[in-house]
């Protein structure tokens, strides 16, 4: 098959973190993997549009697992959207969702036509589109293939207002006020981000980690937190893939031509405070000049 093109800093077939993160899903955790509560936010979004308008078709971006296999009307229709082989061959929708669809695609340029989905879903897919232009693209292609009464729903990944610093995150570390390996990674890379329009190369995460001097097994031993979980980082060795966080006011500022903010809850778990779920629906500027 032809791989579909990539234009910017979203990952292609070869060389991307997902394929390593294929390989070894059940060690990561939230916030890169969505919480029980998440989903509950995602089945509330379906489940409010389908008690108003029957079974919704839906698009997924991505194939993320706890997504496919959560609760969704009967008759409610599935096709989800990833540019890595690696990620559709290992977690294949149709497995844990019989009906469902899966496609090879850039989400910027999906394969369907416009207005024919009723539901768009994803999990912290903006963070890989390079900002803002990115996030405007990507929120573009949501725009077409949504229908009128659509509405959208997506996890982001959102640096505080204020900027943490690196040694403030290590002293928080030291501290032992850090939960668990995935909040500090995450931590590490919103710190080492100088702007959202720069974003942080997922590389430069792992270089950072290893200069830092903080040894694994230190952080086994006083938080008993696994090695293969801190083996994770590894991932980001020598990787291309650039993550980008704005803020909530920046990431509002970006969207605000397409979509209405219809809805933004923070879940409560540790870093909840920087991965809101928001629902988008078709409106904003653009529309109001029509
Ligand atoms: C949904 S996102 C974020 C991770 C998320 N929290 C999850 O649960 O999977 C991860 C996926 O995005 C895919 N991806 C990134 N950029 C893409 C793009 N431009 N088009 C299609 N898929 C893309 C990657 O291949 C990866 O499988």
């Amino acid at each position: 098959m032809k791989e579909p093109m990539t234009t910017d800093n979203s990952p292609c077939a070869h060389g991307s973190v997902w394929n390593s993160h294929a390989a070894q899903w059940a060690r990561l955790g939230p916030p890169l993997r969505p919480s029980s509560e998440d989903i509950s936010a995602y089945e509330d979004v379906v489940g409010r549009w389908a008690a108003a308008h029957g079974p919704p078709r839906i698009a997924l971006l991505g194939v993320t697992p706890e997504i496919v296999e959560m609760h969704m009307p009967q008759d409610a229709h599935l096709v989800a959207f990833d540019i890595n082989q690696a990620m559709l061959d290992v977690f294949p929708p149709a497995l844990l969702r019989p009906g469902s669809e899966a496609i090879r695609a850039d989400w910027r340029r999906l394969p369907i036509d416009g207005g024919s989905r009723d539901i768009v879903l994803g999990d912290g897919c903006f963070a890989m589109m390079g900002f803002p232009e990115g996030f405007r693209i990507l929120a573009r292609e949501l725009r077409r293939v949504l229908a009128e009464n659509g509405v959208c729903a997506f996890r982001f990944y959102l640096r505080p207002e204020t900027a943490e610093s690196i040694e403030a995150l290590v002293a928080d570390l030291r501290a032992g006020r850090i939960g668990s390996f995935h909040t500090f990674k995450f931590r590490a890379a919103m710190a080492l981000q100088e702007s959202a329009e720069k974003g942080i190369a997922v590389s430069r995460v792992f270089e950072w980690w290893s200069h830092s001097g903080i040894e694994p097994e230190e952080l086994t031993a006083q938080y008993g937190w696994q090695p293969e979980t801190i083996a994770t980082i590894n991932a980001y060795r020598e990787r291309s893939d650039v993550y980008n966080f704005p803020t909530l006011g920046e990431l509002r500022d970006a969207l605000r031509e397409l979509f209405v903010e219809t809805d933004c809850r923070f879940p409560g778990y540790e870093l909840g405070e920087r991965c809101p779920l928001i629902e988008l629906r078709p409106g904003g500027r653009a529309e109001r000049r029509r």
